[in-house]
């Protein structure tokens, strides 16, 4: 197996950490990692705030769902979806750019997620650990507050880093599901019967599956945090796209939106 393959297949999230400083030159090596990824357009449509203070550490362990080793780690970088940059430079050119909508929120948060995947490849490769927090995209309006966010710029991921404990380079790496259900040969084919009750959740063991289901249901999908998130993010994209300003109703279904029938230009 080569090197890179039996990297991505070995890593596995690290949520305690020995204290050890990320060096700059590591850090740096990360940053610009995370920069080479693609992007669509090439726009790099992401800001990465990269939290050195202290203080916003501790906040930011309490406002992600209360999680204290987003506190402990020696980095942490908060992703967010960026289209404020081009939309003031559209419009320092004099583009009379239309107001930024779900689309190039999606395109934003993609450019984002791939970046931060590949800060988290290039610091494994580094023996420096990573966990994603998907809670940053919880409780948006403080979130903005906190960080000054203009209006089209909005946290979506954060990873925080640092060198792994001896407990947690021991502890086993979650299972996945198996590939043919995950991978599916030109159409979709909805899981059901026995291959879903398998397939699903590959770390149940010998739990009951109803058993397991009902209480993962209600403790990731009926939970406080997951019902913020879902609040949170409409009221971030209500925001983006103006919609809590009234903002959006220049594009909706316009027939004369540029590439509309023609061939589209390459993102
Ligand atoms: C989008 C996303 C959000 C996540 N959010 C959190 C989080 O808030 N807290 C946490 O401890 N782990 C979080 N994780 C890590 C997952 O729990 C972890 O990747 C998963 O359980 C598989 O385990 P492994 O990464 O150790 O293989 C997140 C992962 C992703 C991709």
């Amino acid at each position: 197996m080569n090197p890179i393959i039996e990297s991505l297949w070995k890593r596995k999230s690290v949520r305690a950490y020995t204290g050890q400083q990320i060096s700059e030159e590591d850090k740096r090596l990360i940053l610009q990692s995370a920069s080479e990824a693609a992007s669509a357009g090439n726009q790099q449509m992401y800001t990465i705030l990269d939290i050195t203070d202290q203080n916003l550490k501790d906040t930011l362990s309490e406002t992600c769902d209360h999680q204290p080793f987003i506190a402990k780690a020696e980095m942490v970088l908060v992703f967010c979806v960026d289209f404020q940059k081009w939309y003031d430079a559209f419009s320092m050119a004099g583009c009379n750019p239309r107001h930024p909508q779900a689309g190039d929120f999606m395109l934003a948060a993609m450019d984002a997620a791939i970046a931060a995947q590949n800060a988290v490849t290039a610091a494994e490769s580094l023996g420096i650990g990573s966990c994603y927090i998907g809670d940053i995209m919880e409780r948006y309006e403080i979130h903005r507050e906190l960080f000054g966010l203009p209006d089209y710029a909005v946290p979506i991921l954060m990873a925080v880093f640092g060198y792994p404990t001896e407990q947690q380079k021991e502890r086993k790496k979650p299972l996945r599901a198996p590939l043919d259900f995950l991978v599916h040969e030109n159409h979709y084919r909805r899981l059901a019967g026995e291959e879903l009750r398998n397939g699903i959740a590959p770390n149940r063991g010998d739990m009951d599956f109803e058993e397991w289901m009902k209480r993962f249901c209600s403790r990731k999908y009926h939970s406080g945090f997951s019902l913020e998130m879902s609040r949170s993010i409409q009221a971030a994209l209500d925001h983006f796209c103006g919609r809590d300003q009234n903002k959006d109703s220049e594009i909706s279904g316009n027939s004369e939106t540029p590439g509309n029938g023609k061939p589209s230009e390459t993102l």
